[in-house]
């Protein structure tokens, strides 16, 4: 189907007006349309969440197990990382409303005394990981358009933070047009959608796209991460090896949740299958059920970081995840081709995320980590998951500010 009859037949026939529009922004706004995903867009009919299935509790390797076997564990994950079987892929796509710094969240300085970076801690200790192997993991970072060159440009001025280049890859991740309450694609300025980044779930599909995984051939894991938590172990040698010898295609490290009412995600089985649940969707009576030991049966706290078996990643590529569509306050171009930053939601935007590709996968391993040592999300300036909890956090770990 033409262009043009696709527009029409989707309900979009209002972005086919290009008067105006020099041959260079015409250009622009034609590959913008071509590269409309309509399956998403038309997900905004049915913003609801799909009914849950049968709930049932997983089982984690805790920290007392990982203190057992650690020398194990340890030794079957430095093989992988020598062998060149493991990459970190970090994404750092998202927008960081929440945070609302200028720039990439990466870029954000948590520093007090002297200047130190996310991206710099998060380097930091995958560095920390790369000595103890004598050996680099390729760092494969996702970006979105919206901050795809100030990412490269920060990294590159920094001279990444002391991590060889030749071992760090840039992809850029899929972006989603947002519309408004009646379906209807939004514009942000002449010639140009109101596109949004797609989500967390994309990355492994905007991956393969960008063809970097060729330049890697051993590969046979990669490590999924947030660019948030300044705490965490990357490519961390247990996990690696506790997920190698489960012989299951997925883990997650997990925390143990510190109440009933936290606001974090929880892993558990769904039908039989490993599902992350949020917060919200987790009935009260299953949120505070204990178990002998007095532990919440459902305390797996995820904090998005997976280790995916790149084999299964490729069995489940083609396989169709679920678009989330989440009412938002989206700033547009009005009739009069002026900017409208709305009070109130006015539109729909698109996501996939990560925690859906858990559930394809068909098993899953939580591995516990101690929340003081390895969670320290940036999400917001103050207040829960912040700067300010982050940079306590940071202190109370050695870490100088
Ligand atoms: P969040 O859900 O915290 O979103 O992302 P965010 O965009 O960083 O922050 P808010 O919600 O706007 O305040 C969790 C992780 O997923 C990445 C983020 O960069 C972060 O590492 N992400 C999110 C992407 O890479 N792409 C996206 O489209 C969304």
């Amino acid at each position: 189907m033409k262009l043009e009859e696709k527009l029409i037949a989707n309900g979009q026939g209002h972005l086919l007006d290009m008067k105006d529009l020099s041959a260079e922004e015409r250009a622009e706004y034609l590959r913008q349309l071509g590269a409309i995903d309509f399956d998403v867009i038309n997900c905004y009919r049915h913003p609801m969440p799909e009914k849950r299935g049968k709930i049932s509790p997983i089982k984690a390797v805790r920290t007392e197990d990982i203190e057992r076997q650690r020398e194990r564990f340890e030794e079957v994950g430095k093989g992988a990382i020598r062998a060149g079987k493991v990459a970190a892929v970090l994404l750092a796509g998202g927008q960081g409303t929440r945070l609302g710094a200028d720039g990439p969240k990466g870029a954000f300085d948590l520093g007090v005394t002297k200047p130190v970076y996310i991206f710099q801690l998060l380097i930091a200790n995958l560095l920390e990981v790369c000595a103890r192997c004598g050996a680099h993991v390729p760092l494969l970072v996702m970006t979105s358009e919206k901050n795809d060159a100030a990412t490269r440009a920060f990294l590159r001025d920094h001279a990444y933070f002391g991590y060889p280049p030749e071992y760090v890859r840039f992809f850029v991740q899929e972006m989603h047009p947002s519309v408004d309450l009646d379906g209807k694609i939004l514009l942000e300025g002449k010639g140009r959608l109101a596109l949004s980044p797609g989500g967390n779930g994309g990355w492994f599909a905007s991956l393969q796209r960008a063809g970097t995984l060729a330049e890697f051939p051993a590969l046979e894991w990669l490590n999924v991460f947030a660019v948030d938590n300044v705490l965490q172990r990357i490519a961390d040698p247990a996990f690696l090896g506790a997920t190698i010898l489960s012989g299951m295609p997925c883990g997650a490290k997990v925390v143990m949740k510190s109440c009933p009412e936290e606001r974090v995600g929880v892993l558990c089985l769904e039908d039989g299958r490993p599902s992350v649940i949020e917060y919200y969707e987790l009935p009260r009576e299953l949120a505070e059920l204990r178990d002998g030991a007095g532990r919440l049966t459902y305390g797996c706290g995820v904090i998005l970081n997976y280790l995916f078996s790149l084999e299964k990643l490729r069995e489940i590529a083609g396989t169709t995840i679920p678009v989330h569509v989440a009412k938002k306050k989206i700033d547009f171009m009005n009739a009069e081709g002026e900017l409208v930053r709305p009070q109130t939601e006015n539109g729909y935007k698109f996501e996939t995320l990560i925690l859906d590709m858990v559930r394809l996968c068909g098993a899953c391993l939580p591995f516990e980590v101690v929340r003081e040592r390895e969670f320290a999300p940036v999400k917001n300036r103050t207040g829960t998951d912040s700067v300010e909890t982050a940079r306590a956090l940071l202190k109370q770990n050695g870490r100088e500010l």
